[in-house]
């Protein structure tokens, strides 16, 4: 008995695939019972410099030595993009391979498609490092905690943005600074706007969501703010108001019949949470079941060696199953039969604290009438702070804390702002009290 393995790419993610199964492979051997080996490793360029260096005659540039390839029983994706990986899983599923993927941006777009055509084969699609690297959360999820209706779920889930946020938050960088800093440290892609807009976090919100909810919320449905609009001076006030900032993604379900609250933006936090002190390009995620209550996870959620350590988590795992449960018993995929589409929540309909930080003309009367309109926009003032800018001009800065209040009367009260002459520029960022 043996499990061969076909990758479709041999970038970061499949040379660390490559590395694991040559070096541990008694280890994993141990662990199964029998050997993995890697049979064929698709490529664009066959004399491109590899992380790894792999087996002579491993690399290919004919998808069909991998895909539909008898000898192999896994096929890993890991070339990333929606085409032609989409094309690519479902022929190998067609075939009667099982996939492994980290393809977060292709589950999240064609998810449903490529899991219909698993069931359909009786396949496996496993994708545990498609969801914060190493973090073994999709397994927590669709295992570990399949006795509970999930209620909420939060986290820290983009590394690139992790980084850089820490970095203005400690360093007092401005974005631009932290984010030249995290390509230079080849944390960042040449090419960031996935990570700092929020869509790579989000992509894998939407996963998260399916597998806790049975809804695949649409990206285009759900609320994503990157960082590219935060500046120093607002880590400077969160920590005067005790918090810190994250870009943290959010979903939950208030009511067993939805709809469901998702959303992916800046947030400030209570310092003392334990979310405050996930720092770098570390990622964490908090889960709250009816039954286990809140459970914490956190790793490192990208990178050659942590990203590998999921996938061949889920070699092994779809190798063992296949031996042990007969074809006919398989059991089906969790969390993904009750999906509906139609469900996400209105993020004017969200109720929460908001930061508010304007630039207001000094002169009588500003303060009254701002806090005049946030009165008649039903909207509660917790704290109010005004601290002149340097160098000293007629300008300064105010910033506002609220009450809980409905985002709908949030954005009519800063529509109306907006007309007054006396403010010049307004930031927003959501606070989470996780009360
Ligand atoms: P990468 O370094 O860019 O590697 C991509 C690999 O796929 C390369 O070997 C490339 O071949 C090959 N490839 C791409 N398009 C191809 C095509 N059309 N035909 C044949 N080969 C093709 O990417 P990566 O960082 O390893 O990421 C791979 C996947 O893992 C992505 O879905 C990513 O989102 C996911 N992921 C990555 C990380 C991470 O830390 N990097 C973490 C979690 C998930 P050449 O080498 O010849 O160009
Ligand atoms: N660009 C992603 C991050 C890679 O920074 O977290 C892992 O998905």
């Amino acid at each position: 008995m043996i499990t061969n393995i076909g990758l479709l790419g041999y970038g970061h993610v499949g040379a660390g695939v490559a590395k694991l199964i040559k070096t541990e492979s008694e280890l994993l051997g141990d662990k199964l019972g029998w050997p993995i080996r890697l049979k064929k490793a698709l490529v664009r360029d066959l004399s491109a410099a590899r992380n790894f260096e792999p087996e002579p005659g491993l690399l290919t540039t004919n998808p069909d030595e991998v895909v539909g390839n008898p000898d192999i029983q896994v096929v890993c994706e890991l070339m990333g993009g929606l085409e032609p990986a989409r094309t690519y899983i479902l022929k190998a599923l067609e075939a009667g391979q099982h996939v492994v993927t980290a393809n977060k941006a292709l589950l999240a777009t064609h998810g449903m498609e490529i899991i219909n055509k698993a069931a359909e084969a009786n396949r496996d699609v496993m994708f545990e490092a498609a969801v914060a690297g190493a973090i073994p959360v999709i397994r927590t999820l669709k295992e570990g905690l399949a006795a509970n209706r999930i209620q909420s779920l939060c986290g820290i889930l983009n590394g690139t943005t992790n980084y850089i946020i820490t970095r203005m938050s400690q360093n007092n960088l401005s974005f631009e600074d932290a984010l030249r800093e995290a390509q230079e440290a080849g944390y960042a892609e040449a090419d960031p706007a996935a990570d700092v807009e929020g869509l790579d976090a989000a992509h894998k919100l939407a996963l998260l969501s399916a597998l806790a909810y049975g809804v695949l919320p649409k990206i285009s449905e759900m609320h994503v703010e990157g960082i590219t609009k935060l500046e120093p001076m607002d880590f400077a006030f969160a920590a005067e108001f005790g918090y810190v900032i994250k870009l943290l993604a959010v979903s939950s379900l208030h009511d067993a019949q939805g709809p469901l609250e998702v959303r992916l933006h800046p947030a400030m936090i209570p310092a003392g949470h334990l979310l405050a002190g996930v720092n770098g390009t570390m990622n964490a995620i908090m889960i709250k079941g009816h039954a286990s209550g809140d459970i914490f996870l956190s790793g490192r959620g990208a990178g050659m060696m942590p990203t590998a350590s999921s996938v061949v988590g889920d070699i092994v795992e779809v190798a063992r199953t296949h031996q042990i449960v007969s074809s006919s018993l398989r059991p089906p995929l969790l969390g993904w039969r009750t999906l509906k589409n139609d469900v996400v929540m209105c993020m004017n309909e969200a109720n929460l604290n908001y930061y508010l930080r304007f630039r207001v003309f000094d002169k009588p009367g500003v303060l009254s009438s701002i806090s005049g309109v946030f009165g008649r926009h039903n909207i509660s003032l917790a704290q109010v702070i005004q601290k002149s800018q340097s160098p000293k001009t007629d300008w300064v800065s105010l910033v506002v804390l609220t009450h809980k209040a409905k985002e709908r009367d949030l954005l009519e009260a800063l529509a109306e702002l907006k007309t007054m002459d006396t403010i010049d520029d307004m930031r927003l960022i959501r606070v989470e009290e996780f009360l």
